[in-house]
């Protein structure tokens, strides 16, 4: 039987998001692609958020909400273990072990550190400097062999990799050693005003960014104002045509076609038809899955029941691990 045993992957999203269409088509929906090879966890990671200031009912909100969108995309709570980070004390308590046996050196070094903390000058906490090792406690506890990771967090998955080798060479192989998830990777989905930048949820200009909660109309209106360029051609070519690129990118990763035969699919047709064609393809996507969505957030028994079950789930793998690093490292024995 062992040889069918499936690889553990582990991943999830901070739960302030109001998520995107870069999110759902850069990670969520490459998640519903990969559940079934894998054992899968996704955390909603509520602690990391912690290092911003949040408003208490919002965030509470949110991170419900985060859950149901997983859900609500494909992933399923029984066949995957959704469950919110907070819920399973393992996590906080790794993080701080772990926090022992990383340097402030490396930290320093982090790339994200160095940007949040400019752009959060008045709150540079102690949090924020450690996020990276609570990253490392989450993808360790599990015993994770594959971490679908964008490239803003390649650096974290390198400091946990570093984190558990070290741990390793100490007490022995305690923790398997993540590997970064490389493949048919999901899109990188760009502003769409200025589609040199990524897509983000703070853009200032709301046009830039297509919200997964959107409506059909806002959708499509979003689509129709994307910035192009003064060419006609649709060709991927994401140095000279970033916008259009960043539309064929879209609307490859909806229906599977590749850029050549996006161009192809369009060839002749101006920019205007093509721009509601892929507003219509991302409405027509996120439809269900919105529908899906509401229903979830008005059954309150329905949500509860797959947070208390996956809470318990991830915490009898977690403790599995944290058992054994207490024994390790000699703290005593947990009576569980
Ligand atoms: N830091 C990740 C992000 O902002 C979220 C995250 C926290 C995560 N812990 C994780 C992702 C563990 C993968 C694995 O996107």
């Amino acid at each position: 039987m062992s040889d069918d045993k499936k690889q553990i992957l582990y991943s999830g999203m901070q739960a302030t998001n109001t998520l995107t269409l870069g999110n759902y088509l850069g990670a969520l929906k490459n998640w519903v692609n990969l559940h079934n090879d894998y054992e899968c966890f996704f955390g909603v990671m509520d602690l990391h958020s912690l290092t911003v200031r949040q408003v208490p009912a919002d965030f509470r909100k949110n991170a419900r909400s985060l859950f149901a969108l997983y859900v609500a995309a494909g992933l399923d709570p029984v066949d995957n273990c959704i469950y919110f980070q907070s819920h399973v004390s393992a996590h906080a308590q790794l993080a701080w072990i772990l926090n022992c046996f990383t340097y402030m050196g490396e930290l320093s070094r982090m790339t994200q550190f160095k940007d949040k903390s400019a752009k959060h000058e008045d709150n540079v906490n102690a949090g924020l400097f450690t996020y990276p090792v609570l990253m490392a406690a989450d993808i360790l506890l599990y015993q994770t062999d594959v971490v679908p990771v964008g490239k803003d967090q390649k650096q974290h998955l390198e400091i946990t990799r570093d984190i558990a080798e070290r741990f390793n060479n100490i007490y022995g192989d305690v923790f398997v050693i993540p590997e970064p998830y490389f493949g048919k990777s999901g899109a990188r989905v760009m502003s769409l005003q200025e589609p040199e930048k990524k897509m983000s949820k703070s853009d200032e200009n709301a046009n830039a960014t297509v919200l997964l909660l959107d409506d059909r109309d806002t959708i499509i209106r979003k689509f129709k104002r994307a910035v192009t360029d003064s060419d006609t051609e649709i060709r991927y070519d994401p140095e000279a045509k970033p916008g259009v690129s960043n539309l064929i990118e879209i609307y490859s990763a909806i229906t599977g076609k590749n850029y050549d035969e996006v161009s192809a699919e369009f060839a002749g047709k101006g920019y205007g038809d093509f721009k509601i064609a892929v507003g219509e393809t991302v409405a027509d996507e996120l439809a269900p899955i919105q529908k899906r969505y509401e229903e979830i957030m008005s059954d309150k028994a329905l949500l509860d029941g797959w947070i208390g079950a996956n809470d318990a789930r991830a915490a009898k793998a977690a403790f599995k691990t944290l058992g054994k690093v207490h024994r390790k490292v000699g703290l005593t024995d947990l009576i569980r």
